[in-house]
């Protein structure tokens, strides 16, 4: 396994529309263990393939629920609205308060290539729309009503 270097802002991946991942070859699950690791070393609590350098649609997250690794995810349903404190991995040092549905219904494919469907409230929820929004190339500084620095 490896551990990869966090794309910043400014990168022009991070403003791609990243691609639909057509077939889970051992790549893709070397990329998401690698994913992973990165996510984990650097403390975040999601990853997109994007902050990787990588633009495909890809996600992995862990706020502390388990780890989801996401191919290809869509938001199918969303609910309610909640604002809270966001920052990213790749906007080291800035945080902003960002509004999102409270809950959402994650669908897309796991590491084996099954159908998986995902209820998530609260932080989960923030976690996967803001992974979510890197593939479309939007960051968290986007739509914050307050960004600023940490502390
Ligand atoms: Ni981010």
């Amino acid at each position: 396994m490896a551990v990869y270097e966090v794309v910043k802002n400014g990168d022009p991946v991070l403003r791609e529309k990243a691609k639909q991942v057509p077939k889970i070859t051992p790549n893709v699950k070397k990329l998401l263990d690698n994913m992973r690791e990165t996510m984990y070393i650097n403390k975040g609590v999601g990853l997109a393939a994007p902050q990787v350098g990588v633009s495909k649609r890809i996600i992995v997250v862990d706020v502390g629920e388990g780890l989801f690794e996401v191919i290809n995810p869509e938001i199918v349903e969303s609910q309610g609205v909640e604002t809270d404190m966001e920052g990213c991995l790749s906007i080291p040092g800035a945080v902003g308060d960002v509004p999102r549905a409270a809950s959402v219904v994650v669908k897309g494919l796991n590491r084996d290539g099954q159908e998986v469907s995902i209820n998530a409230r609260g932080f989960l929820a923030r976690a996967f729309q803001h992974e979510i929004d890197h593939l479309d190339g939007v960051l968290f500084i986007d739509k914050a009503e307050n960004v600023r620095k940490e502390g």
